[in-house]
């Protein structure tokens, strides 16, 4: 290349994006651009427009004004399948495999290869020929250290082993242009290092890869550049190199904040049990490896106290909250007891399943669960305006935003879902509060209010057991520390004894 020689036009321009979803300005007038073969990190508080924009440049909304650059030339997607064939490929924040298919059939489908031989067969009628594809296949995930069994149906796979098949079959459709909604919030802090590992070979063989996320360290570890948004707005852009997280975090609050989440120690007394659970086992599936997927757990959770289930996800947390669920049910507890004593607020691990519906308006989203209060049901009949006066006032409380209570769940970005089901959980005032994953996909400042909403609870006396796979997060709200590994319980520690590495290492099989 001559000195002279002009610079590559980026991957992708946005100019002036915006989006209106009634009256809301999603998007306002976004302006970036994104350099090839970069990691670029896409930041910023829940609802500030992150998903929306990237669902613009990959084909899913249509921009109200604006326009997309693909590789300097102007493009318009009628669809995502027209933003594929330009190179360009997404994981969504929740992902979108089909559960009963194989990992191979989701990664194939909408564009199955055919059999050329059977002649005169319509294409959609011909065999799927599966063969060039598993070489292929096979072939990536040798390069990228992906172990995928490519017959297994992916309901049954571990969501990290989902992510990485969603990543394979971008690859597999030759993405050049790779978005990433969120992809840690799933991951345990080993497969994080993986992933990033992986995007780093990727950007180094030239691709481009767009990562939203949350965690200002991945963003400080691992981009090149970032665009901080600011509701709907661009806030500001950076190189890496020439920020701070600090400078990051201000960008995207609009104001000074800490990034530190300290937890205090403290002694305090605590009372009688909330959660019982002795000797708890279930048994493997039928068919499956003759691992018990919970073996002999005993455990209990004191009124004032919070304990913490630390572990790499998959080995037992969501066996272990679906026994508390369903303590009679014998394809949850197949052995052993489990008994509650105290009124229970869930937040639950997966809330587009468990925690809304997604389909309805927010005051009947927090009507879920407490149909039976007085305050909220009288003879058979819901009292609205009740209902309608808490919700408003909850969302005030938690910063649920917007603060539309006739919205749709499925309209609030994935943060401010979460926010909703922890101020309607919280609401009733429990006496046993189980929290699974609570700040995954939250905003820094979320995180913080919804630390110190766990705090407080316990602090007037509820028992708390707290499942995250964030460590930290662990360690810093918990009383106690039980670690789970391969169903078992392989490790306690109590708060004046934790240490990062040691837990680290039973959460690995390593005592
Ligand atoms: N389909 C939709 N209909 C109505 N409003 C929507 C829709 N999608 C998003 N919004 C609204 O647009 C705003 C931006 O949402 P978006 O999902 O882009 O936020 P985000 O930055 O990805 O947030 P999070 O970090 O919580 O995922 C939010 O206020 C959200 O409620
Ligand atoms: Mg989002």
């Amino acid at each position: 290349m001559t000195p002279e020689s002009p610079r590559p036009a980026p991957a992708v321009e946005l100019r002036g994006l915006t989006k209106i979803f009634g009256s809301l300005k999603a998007n306002d007038n976004i302006s970036f651009d994104i350099l090839h073969g970069s990691i670029h990190g896409v930041v910023g508080e829940n609802g500030a427009g992150k998903s929306t924009v990237m669902k613009m440049l990959y084909g899913i909304y249509k921009p109200d004004a604006g326009e997309i650059l693909v590789n300097g030339r102007s493009r318009r997607w009628n669809s995502p399948e027209d933003a594929i064939n330009a190179g360009i490929g997404m994981v969504h924040q929740h992902f979108m495999l089909a559960g009963p298919y194989t990992a191979l059939e989701n990664i194939l489908l909408g564009d199955e290869p055919c059999a050329k031989s059977t002649g005169w067969l319509p294409r959609a009628l011909r065999p799927v020929a599966t063969s060039g594809a598993r070489l292929k296949l096979g072939g990536l995930m040798r390069k990228y250290g992906m172990d995928i069994k490519l017959d297994t149906p992916v309901e049954n796979l571990p969501v990290g082993t989902q992510q990485r098949i969603e990543i394979l079959k971008l690859l597999y459709r030759n993405a050049d242009i790779l978005i990433l909604d969120e992809p840690t919030a799933v991951l345990a802090p080993q497969e994080t290092m993986e992933l990033f590992a992986n995007l780093k070979k990727l950007r180094d063989e030239g691709k481009t890869i767009i990562i939203i996320t949350h965690k200002l360290k991945e963003v400080m570890g691992f981009t090149d550049r970032v665009t901080v948004l600011r509701g709907g707005r661009v806030a500001g852009g950076r190189e890496t190199a020439q920020t701070s997280a600090d400078e990051i975090a201000c960008l995207m609050v609009g104001r000074k904040i800490s990034i530190e989440t300290g937890g205090e120690k403290r002694n305090r007394s605590t009372g009688g049990s909330v959660l019982d659970i002795k000797n708890l086992s279930l048994l493997p599936r039928g068919g499956q490896s003759s691992r018990h997927r919970l073996k002999n757990i005993s455990l209990n959770v004191k009124s004032g106290e919070i304990v913490g289930i630390a572990g790499v996800e998959g080995n037992g947390q969501s066996e272990l909250l679906q026994a508390i669920l369903h303590p009679h049910d014998k394809s949850c507890v197949s052995d052993g007891a489990v008994a509650i004593h105290a009124s229970m607020g869930l937040i639950p691990e997966d809330r587009h399943k468990e925690g809304l519906l997604l389909e309805r308006p927010l005051d009947e989203n927090f009507l879920l669960g407490q149909q039976h209060r007085d305050i909220f049901y009288n003879r058979g009949f819901v009292r609205y305006p009740a209902l309608r006066k808490s919700t408003r006032e909850a969302m005030e409380t938690y910063d649920v935003r917007p603060r539309r209570i006739e919205a749709t769940a499925g309209e609030l970005s994935g943060g401010n879902q979460q926010k909703l089901i922890i101020a309607r959980e919280m609401d009733r005032i429990p006496g046993l509060v189980i929290a699974a994953q609570p700040t995954r996909g939250v905003d820094i400042g979320a995180i913080e209010f919804i630390h110190a909403e766990l705090l407080r609870a316990r602090d007037r006396g509820a028992g708390i057991l707290l499942i995250s796979s964030e460590l930290d997060e662990i360690m810093n709200l918990s009383d106690r520390i039980i670690v789970l590994y391969e169903g078992e319980v392989a490790g306690t520690f109590t708060r004046d004894g934790y240490n990062e590495r040691e837990i680290g290492l039973c959460m690995a099989g390593h005592q």
